[in-house]
């Protein structure tokens, strides 16, 4: 029997998920998400065209590869009906092709759990999380309340009453808050998208991956957003509303632990995020904004500007031990290339002790990177298409990444596109 292999970032997400799972593709007959939701921009770019996925797994564009939305996964039809139809316009028809399945046990997102989210987060001011104000969190919490709509109810002949009952628990919560509101349209549009995603195939996600692994097919679990966003293991609350880890890819699917294969963590040559929270070797000065300007660091989903640093070896070392990650893949060596020197952070000083872990107060007390120079290589290698084409000092800085953090550097990014791609080792 085969196994699932993973893929997911290792940071605060951005890291080039999209890129690398479409690069891999044709290795794998399924690639199945399975947590996050429209939350996530994933971009692809291939024959001088570019797509950004939110909802539907970045194994599309491959010919042979079937995509699955898993269980884990945070649906808003609307949205996932955009994403389609754009496809559809663009010459891509994964649902006329049969390349695309959604699990029945996916939780819908409700307009209103996007009118709750925004409600919360006026309310925080600057306290907020600085959310993509998707409806992530209300849906979540939908679920684990155990209020939920699935995308298995919306066949059910009473889908309308368990909508209305539940928006109206929603309408309740939303008039303690001083939020202006009209849900008209967002409703009509709402349920002309369902009409539209039940005829997307719907499976029972646990049987039909644990099936293609009987049948010894290839399967490749795809990550949202980034370990350091995990709800349980993340800069909390600064967090998404999902597990992102490894075993975010066992609940998501309905794969057992000992089904998991490879697990692929990917990581920038340096390091972003996006909204609030704690960033220890945050630059925020001309490196951060040169950093932003050369890596077109402004978000997939929303635009925003990302926040930019240097690489943080303490946070990778974490996020490689909470997911067991088996090979690295580093993205975005080419943004580094004009830098004279680059750094990376090894440790942390904090309240007065040097530690090279995460501390549980990161939220109240940031702790201080304490930064390694590491000369720059000075070479443009956006074009470089093989392994000894590598310069000398890049190859260095990987090394070093290799010794640090005890794990193989599979694969190396030096461009958006996907031939900028390199199989190490
Ligand atoms: P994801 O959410 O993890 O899929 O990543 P995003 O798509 O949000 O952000 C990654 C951005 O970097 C996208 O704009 C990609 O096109 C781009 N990208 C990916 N790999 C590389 C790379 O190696 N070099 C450069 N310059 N850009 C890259
Ligand atoms: P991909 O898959 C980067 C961040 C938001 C915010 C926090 C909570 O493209 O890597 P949410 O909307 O989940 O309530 O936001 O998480 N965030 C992301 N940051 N990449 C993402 O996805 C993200 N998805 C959510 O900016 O700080
Ligand atoms: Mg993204």
């Amino acid at each position: 029997m085969t196994q699932v292999d993973v893929l997911l970032g290792l940071q605060w997400g951005d890291e080039g998920k999209g890129k690398i799972v479409d690069v891999l593709s044709p290795q794998y007959d399924l690639i199945a998400r399975f947590q996050g939701g429209p939350n996530a921009g994933h971009t692809l770019e291939f024959d001088g065209k570019k797509f950004v996925l939110n909802t539907i797994p970045s194994g599309i564009f491959n010919e042979k590869t079937m995509n699955l939305i898993g269980n884990g996964v945070v649906i808003d039809p609307i949205i996932l009906k955009r994403e389609l139809d754009n496809l559809k316009a663009a010459g891509h028809d994964p649902v006329g092709k049969g390349k695309l399945a959604i699990a029945r046990k996916a939780h819908l997102i409700l307009p209103t759990h996007q009118l709750l989210d925004a409600a919360n987060e006026q309310k925080m001011g600057k306290d907020k999380i600085g959310s993509t104000l998707k409806g992530i969190g209300p849906t979540y919490m939908d679920k684990t309340g155990r209020n939920g709509l699935r995308v298995g109810d919306t066949t059910l002949p009473d889908f309308k009453e368990r909508y209305n009952k539940l928006v109206q628990k929603h309408k309740d919560m939303l008039s303690h808050y001083n939020f202006e509101y009209d849900l008209t349209e967002k409703e009509a549009a709402f349920f002309e998208a369902i009409e539209f995603i039940k005829s997307i195939p719907h499976v029972d996600s646990e049987h039909y991956v644990n099936g293609f692994l009987k049948e010894g097919k290839t399967v490749l679990a795809e990550g949202a957003q980034g370990t350091l966003l995990d709800v349980d293991f993340g800069s909390y609350p600064f967090v998404t509303s999902s597990n992102t880890t490894t075993a975010g890819a066992c609940t998501g699917l309905g794969i057992a632990p000992n089904k998991v294969g490879h697990v692929y963590g990917i990581f920038k040559a340096y390091c972003t995020r996006v909204g609030g929270g704690p960033f220890p070797t945050e630059l925020d000065n001309e490196v951060g904004e040169t950093l932003r300007s050369v890596g077109h660091e402004f978000g997939a989903t929303t635009g925003r500007a990302r926040r930019c640093g240097w690489i943080d070896l303490p946070a990778l070392k974490y996020a490689i031990m909470l997911n067991g990650v088996t090979d690295l893949i580093m993205m975005k060596a080419d943004v580094l290339d004009g830098f004279d020197s680059i750094y990376a952070c090894t440790h942390y000083e904090h309240n007065g002790e040097t530690i090279d872990y995460m501390p549980y107060d990161i939220i109240t007390v940031q702790p201080i990177p304490v930064l390694k120079e590491i000369e720059g290589w000075k070479t443009d290698v956006t074009k470089i298409t093989a392994v000894d084409q590598i310069p000398a000092k890049l190859a260095d800085y990987i090394a070093f990444l290799e010794k640090e953090l005890q794990v193989p550097v599979k694969f190396l990014s030096v461009g958006p596109d996907r031939t900028q791609t390199l199989e190490l080792n």
